[in-house]
């Protein structure tokens, strides 16, 4: 049995949860239902983050203390979370004293041992984000990260000496590949690193500009930066909310501890603050460090960035009211490879819905229930022959859900969902193939063996969606004729081909899994307005000059094999076009071929891009990487698709 402990952002109290929030703590729900049923140790943790001036803020606006406020805004969190199926064994709030004491504690140990220094500091402070700037991070006069005005405070503070780290950590993140992932966000990471001097970390505010924070332990005039107190939460609450690994696991000599974290799940909004600050400041600490750190993409809503002003924030609990929590569940995971951006619409998500899951997955299992109950009063022999094609077929499509280690250690939610789907697909092409009905008039033993090879696809099938649509799955195995998937965790034999239940099977029909969602005419007309077609364009392929190059010039260009599997048109831009390529890992490019091609003939190509090249921003919209492409004379543009089929990632030599 191995320790698995997974974490969310705590999130701030001064709003209400929406789909962003949803999305990271569905994800670590996904991994910790799926270390459980392998029998591991799970230890998931979300919560709350309720400090600093952004809650303080939303509390004077409605008349309430920052503790009041909190109380109240922390059970919307903890609402949609039980609506939502997440099974997290613990929530922490930054206001639990033991946490309070955590944080204090290791303040005071930074600072005896000489990694907290009081200083006078001038910067530009940016309110909202609570965060200081230098004049040449500014963007004219702005903050960088919103956009919004800064003020120029000067004032005493302490600071955690966080530049002598600089080396370490880079060095740590080049030893370590996989302790950033995406690689694509890693690689930001070190760029960051490597061309910048890092700055020491201002830890603490003063209490006559900011009241509501943990008070700094040796100086009463302060209270506690924001960000120092968030971030240790991911240690504290393991002092105090996770019960004791029992038989204690000894791990690099930190025996029964549930620390380090397997993954921390964040957005790649504060990719920085995890992989920067955090880090370390555990290294300060001499702590281990965690064993990733994985930034998911961002959700727009219909191309737009949410926004109150907009208003177009979705609210989780409508989803679930409307189309069922496994349904927004399944969709989030789905459609968008984990790691990159997704752009939300409800009528995605109904045509998910009514394709893959009333469909495809609805249909298989109502029409082998329908036909068990038919033709052998819902009895289902248990038989071990030798397994034929469509065993073979299924036993390959999981092997590459349960038994491939890198889908599930890099979060590749989306492959793992597109071998499931290879079973059910598979499933309903041997219906199709075999036609029992024909058989129960024909060959009896031939009906068995195709309704026990149905049923054992179906079965698998079950197992492997739990992680990701529990409710269905617990459905499934019921009307299945079996006991409870839960208590079945832990059996590895229950992920194979091979497994089967100690009892007879008796498969009973129940209710229908995903009805048909019927799409409303306004939805019909928003789905017929897709991207425009575009004519013409231009080569993102510079042309060959007369300087040549050598070998080792040409080495450093790393080049790659990618499918697009999104693309879409930038707002505002005749030629630019943002495609999600999986190159053997998710990434975002954005190419100037939107005159020579229409988003939509670009998805499902595989093309050649450049994967090393620093990501630049292009009409705001980062690009992270380049596709090749050629343009002939008379300005015909073509990219540039491998003659043979090559499996995305392959490398370009
Ligand atoms: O940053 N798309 O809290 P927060 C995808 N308290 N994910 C999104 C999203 C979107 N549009 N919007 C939000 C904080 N998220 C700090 C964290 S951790 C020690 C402290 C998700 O309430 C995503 O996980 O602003 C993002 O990182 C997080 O919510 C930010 O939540």
């Amino acid at each position: 049995m191995e320790k698995f402990y997974i974490t969310t952002p705590i999130y701030y109290v001064n709003d209400v949860p929406h789909i962003g929030h949803a999305y990271t703590t569905i994800a670590a729900d996904i991994l910790s239902r799926y270390n459980r049923l392998k029998g591991n140790n799970v230890f998931f943790l979300t919560g709350t983050d309720e400090h600093g001036q952004k809650v303080e803020k939303a509390a004077q606006g409605r008349g309430l203390s920052p503790k009041e406020h909190a109380d109240i805004m922390v059970e919307n969190f903890k609402s949609l979370w039980k609506k939502l199926n997440i099974s997290n064994d613990a929530f922490i709030r930054t206001t639990d004293p033991e946490h309070i004491k955590t944080v204090q504690g290791l303040i005071q140990l930074l600072r005896n041992n000489g990694e907290i220094e009081k200083r006078q500091y001038a910067g530009w402070y940016c309110t909202p984000d609570e965060r200081f700037w230098t004049e040449k991070d500014l963007v004219e006069g702005n903050c960088p990260d919103c956009g919004r005005p800064v003020e120029q405070i000067q004032e005493e503070n302490y600071f955690f000496l966080m530049s002598k780290y600089q080396d370490r950590l880079i060095k740590y993140i080049e030893d370590n590949p996989s302790y950033i992932l995406p690689e694509t966000r890693r690689n930001e990471v070190l760029g960051f690193l490597n061309n910048n001097t890092l700055g020491d970390l201002c830890i603490s505010r003063p209490k006559a500009r900011l009241a509501w924070g943990i008070p700094f332990p040796f100086d009463e005039a302060f209270v506690t930066y924001v960000w120092f107190d968030a971030l240790v939460n991911y240690f504290s609450a393991t002092k105090y909310l996770a019960t004791p690994l029992n038989p204690p696991l000894v791990r690099g000599g930190w025996g029964g501890d549930w620390w380090p974290a397997e993954h921390h799940l964040v957005g790649k909004d504060i990719l920085t603050t995890h992989a920067v600050y955090w880090s370390t400041m555990l290294m300060a600490l001499d702590f281990p460090l965690p064993k990733n750190i994985f930034a998911h993409g961002w959700w727009t809503v219909d191309g737009k960035k949410m926004s109150k002003s907009i208003g177009n924030v979705v609210d989780p609990n409508e989803m679930v009211k409307k189309y069922g929590v496994d349904a927004f569940r399944y969709f989030l995971f789905r459609e968008v490879p984990f790691g990159l951006d997704g752009n939300f619409s409800e009528d995605a998500l109904i045509n998910r819905t009514n394709t893959d899951l009333a469909n495809d997955l609805g249909n298989l299992l109502s029409r082998f229930l329908a036909m068990a109950e038919k033709y052998f009063n819902g009895a289902i022999e248990k038989l071990s022959d030798p397994p034929g094609d469509f065993a073979k077929q299924c036993a390959d499509a999981n092997h590459n859900v349960h038994h491939n280690d890198q889908n599930w250690s890099q979060l590749r939610f989306n492959h793992i969902l597109d071998a499931i789907w290879e079973i059910i697909r598979a499933g309903n092409n041997h219906i199709a193939q075999k036609e029992p009905w024909k058989l129960a008039k024909s060959d009896i033993e031939e009906l068995k063996r195709v309704m026990f090879n149905l049923w054992n696809a179906l079965r698998l099938t079950a197992v492997s969606l739990y992680p990701f649509m529990p409710e269905t799955a617990e459905k499934m195995w019921k009307q299945l004729g079996l006991r409870s998937l839960t208590e079945e965790a832990g059996d590895k034999n229950i992920f194979t081909w091979e497994w089967k239940p100690g009892y007879e099977i008796k498969v009973q029909k129940g209710e229908q899994l995903f009805p048909r969602i019927e799409v409303k005419k306004e939805m019909q007309k928003s789905d017929e307005q897709k991207p425009p077609v575009g004519a013409n364009g231009r080569s993102l392929l510079q042309n060959e000059g007369d300087n040549l190059i050598s070998i080792e010039d040409f080495a450093k260009v790393q080049l790659k094999i990618g499918k697009v599997l999104q693309a879409e048109r930038v707002p505002k831009s005749s030629k630019l076009i943002k495609l999600q390529v999986d190159t053997g890992e998710p990434r975002q490019v954005v190419a100037g071929i939107g005159q020579a091609y229409a988003p939509e003939d670009l998805i499902g190509k595989s093309i050649a891009v450049v994967t090393n090249l620093k990501p630049v921003k292009l009409m705001g919209v980062e690009s992270q990487g380049m596709l090749l492409a050629a343009t002939d004379s008379d300005g015909v543009l073509s990219i540039l698709i491998p003659e043979k089929n090559v499996k995305e990632g392959a490398k370009i030599k």
